[in-house]
């Protein structure tokens, strides 16, 4: 129980990851069809963060309510370097954090989760690959 609440709460921390990097999307976009489809998967994010903390209260556990220690760090990291601006490099920006992101939360994921977790997990999953394809009809 304890390796799961751990296991679901890093996955969590991927979703505040997610949630911040798009509100510097938003804040740079000035393209209001793509500031739309942004603001639409953040509110997923969002969402997804609130199923995932809800999960774990209901195993016991203590839900996380920001990105962690490795997640402000890496958060630094893209502060110094710096958050795209122009448009096409936002979308791309946003459609790698959603496959790196993805890529990791799947992995973090991996241990025992009781059959609830799991299919919270998936379908959480399973949007990512959705914002994923919404992206990429921006950059046709
Ligand atoms: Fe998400």
């Amino acid at each position: 129980m304890d390796q799961q609440i751990k296991e679901l709460n890093a996955f969590l921390e991927g979703e505040f990851m997610g949630i911040h990097a798009y509100e510097h999307y938003i804040q740079n976009t000035q393209d209001q069809a793509v500031k739309k489809d942004l603001q639409t998967i953040q509110q997923n994010h969002k969402m997804h963060a609130i199923f995932v903390a809800e999960q774990i209260q209901n195993l016991g556990g203590t839900a996380v309510d920001d990105v962690g220690i490795v997640g402000s760090f890496q958060e630094r990291v893209a502060q110094v370097k710096g958050y795209p601006k122009e448009t096409h490099d936002i979308i791309k920006g946003a459609i790698r954090g959603e496959e790196f992101g993805t890529d990791m939360m799947a992995k973090m994921v991996k241990g025992d989760l009781d059959q609830e977790s799991k299919s919270i997990v998936q379908s959480i999953l399973a949007e990512h690959q959705q914002h994923i394809e919404l992206l990429r009809k921006h950059l046709k």
